[in-house]
């Protein structure tokens, strides 16, 4: 039974490039039939002149953080300010992430966050870094397609994102804070990254949730949802399948349930479990099945401990865990972390392979996010992967790390759409 669990999570260098190859394939007609969205976000390359103190808001999941960042326009940046704050457990005392909580709940409590963090209605252009999929009907304008990442809360689905955070703002008497652009992570962390390099073409996040973007071949900076991607061509075993049924939005970001931090420990915990009940490890012992019995028992963290310090967070009464189980734990962790990366790699070929078929460009993957900072074994598996992908072409690619630059782009974005430069493409592009 191990043996052909880590066989399931194996991605032979063939799956890689079929894996390319439909990506490349999708991107190139009907992306739609593998669940890509590619929206366009109303933005183009920065100039790397966009300067001014600005408020930028990163909302991708249970962390909101606020930062005030002074864009200095010689392409480089200070980070002045910056606050998380919790959105399950804050001083509303509501679960804002819930089904109970409504949208304009929502808003109104991050409106009176920003307004704490502003020091009052302060002159500020806010960029807003929404890490979900939107349709963007101007810089400053879009409506929320669906949520992801087990966000449910009411009422803000079809809505239009900036309008709740104005009327949210201006019920609090904050009208001088004007959220004037709204962004992606995936496009926002591409934005700050080409606002360094004009060279930089893809961005990506590899932490709770997956997405990547690009810039396409007429300069529109497009976001992908390859979370959401699809396809046949994917080593699809029966924990991914399990874990789909059990999720809130069974049958939607199929990828991203194989590859990003969101899943990882719910997957890994799918695994385990029916090795214990099969009797292949933990000697069946009902205190291990008990106490891995809940959904999302395990997270991603559990994982980057067993493979950081080979420590398993379940503790058995009845069972010791022996050398063997240690092994094949942390062989089965391993498997799943490299699978991840390994399918996240084949579609940045996919993707690199769409914008220069000819292979003639030097590309910089911007990627942000947990699992690639952290994870063991992940990144160095998204270069390798890349690497096998490219062969002799070794200049193709270069990985640049961004550590929390989200916010960053946002406030980039803000700039931009202000100064109507958010489609000022950059002089090849004309
Ligand atoms: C989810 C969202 C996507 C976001 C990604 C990373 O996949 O749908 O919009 O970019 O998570 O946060």
């Amino acid at each position: 039974m191990y043996r052909s669990i880590i066989k399931s999570l194996t991605v032979s260098p063939a799956m890689v490039s079929s894996v390319a190859s439909v990506f490349k394939s999708a991107l190139l007609s009907r992306p739609d039939s593998c669940g890509l969205k590619l929206l366009d976000s109303c933005f183009s390359y920065p100039t790397g002149q966009e300067n001014g103190e600005v408020l930028a808001l990163d909302f991708g999941g249970t962390n909101l953080r606020i930062i005030l960042v002074r864009l200095n326009g010689n392409r480089t940046y200070d980070l002045l300010k910056e606050q998380i704050i919790n959105l399950n457990e804050n001083r509303s005392g509501i679960n804002l992430t819930a089904a109970s909580s409504s949208g304009e709940q929502l808003f109104d409590y991050i409106a009176y966050e920003i307004g704490e963090f502003a020091g009052g209605n302060m002159d500020y252009l806010l960029g807003h870094c929404f890490s979900f999929p939107f349709r963007q009907l101007s810089p400053k304008s879009a409506i929320l397609l669906e949520w992801t990442k087990e966000i449910r809360t009411r009422m803000v689905v079809d809505r239009e994102i900036n309008n709740m955070l104005t009327v949210a703002l201006q019920k609090r008497g904050l009208d001088r804070i004007k959220p004037t652009a709204i962004v992606n992570d995936a496009v926002a962390t591409l934005l700050a990254a080409a606002y360094r390099s004009q060279s930089a073409d893809l961005g990506s996040i590899c932490g709770t949730g997956h997405n990547t973007s690009f810039f396409d071949k007429s300069g529109h900076l497009i976001n992908i949802e390859s979370g959401n991607f699809f396809n046949n061509v994917l080593p699809v075993n029966q924990y991914d399948v399990l874990l789909d049924d059990n999720s809130t939005n069974s049958l939607h970001q199929r990828f991203e349930k194989m590859v990003s931090g969101a899943y990882l420990g719910e997957l890994f915990r799918l695994i385990i479990l029916d090795m214990v009940r099969c009797g292949h490890i933990f000697a069946e012992s009902v205190d291990v099945v008990d106490s891995l019995s809940n959904r999302n028992a395990l997270d991603s963290k559990n994982i980057s401990v067993l493979l950081q310090k080979g420590d398993f967070i379940i503790r058995t009464r009845s069972h010791t865990i022996n050398a063997r189980e240690k092994i094949m734990l942390k062989n089965l962790a391993i498997a799943m972390v490299v699978r991840a990366a390994r399918l996240i790699a084949a579609t940045y070929a996919g993707i690199i392979d769409y914008i220069d078929p000819n292979q003639l460009g030097n590309h910089i993957i911007a990627i942000d996010g947990s699992l690639y900072e952290q994870m063991p074994y992940f990144a160095q598996t998204i270069n390798d992967t890349l690497h096998e992908a490219f062969g002799h072409k070794r200049g193709i690619f270069e990985i640049q790390f961004e550590k929390d630059t989200s916010g960053v782009g946002a406030a980039i974005a803000a700039i931009m759409a202000k100064e109507n430069l958010h489609r000022n493409y950059p002089p090849h592009f004309r």
